[in-house]
């Protein structure tokens, strides 16, 4: 697998959108005190972009999810979620890399509405609805994809290419 040539997503265009969401989170969570809830590891450089780019004050904190290995997921979602705190009541906004099937989202909705949030929303950088097989959907998207591998920003292939700062396709060799 090689990386593409020239990124899907340029750093300029995240950078624009991550300005963009936060000011519509700016917008809809005024006076909340929301709770940014990072999924590790994909969402790393989201959260972190969104929270300084949000006027508002956000609580981060981090869960951590693991299903995909090369480049299939592999149906079954781990969960880490020791160190949350109790987010009974808050405003909480999940913070995803990218939704793809949709299980892993639908395990963590599951995780945190276990909590008794007030609100319970998704903010997704990436959403691949092709693969979709439950029925979620963002609250937030930075953008809609086609049925690519994509890696960089944050998101891996086994663990490689987190550190990239856009998002490209992998191909086949
Ligand atoms: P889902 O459970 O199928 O929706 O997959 C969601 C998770 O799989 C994401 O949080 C990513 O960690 C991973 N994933 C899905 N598609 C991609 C991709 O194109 N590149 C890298 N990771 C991906
Ligand atoms: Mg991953």
């Amino acid at each position: 697998m090689r990386l593409s040539e020239h990124p899907l997503i340029t750093r300029e265009a995240i950078a624009v959108r991550v300005a963009e969401l936060a000011r519509q989170l700016d917008a809809d969570f005024a006076g909340t005190e929301p709770v940014l809830v990072g999924v590790l590891k994909g969402a790393l450089h989201f959260t972190s972009d969104l929270a300084r780019a949000m006027q508002i004050d956000s609580q981060i904190e981090f869960l951590s999810a693991q299903s995909y290995v090369d480049t299939e997921s592999s149906g079954s979602v781990t969960l880490r979620e020791d160190g949350l705190p109790d987010l009974s009541g808050r405003a909480v906004i999940l913070v995803e890399d990218i939704l793809d099937t949709g299980r892993t989202a639908a395990r963590l909705l599951e995780a945190v509405q276990a909590h008794g949030p007030a609100t319970l929303r998704i903010c997704t950088l990436l959403d691949k609805p092709a693969r979709r097989g439950l029925p979620i959907e963002p609250d937030y998207t930075g953008f809609t994809i086609d049925d690519h591998f994509v890696v960089g920003y944050g998101l891996d292939y086994n663990q490689r290419y987190r550190g990239l700062p856009a998002v490209y396709t992998l191909e086949a060799d």
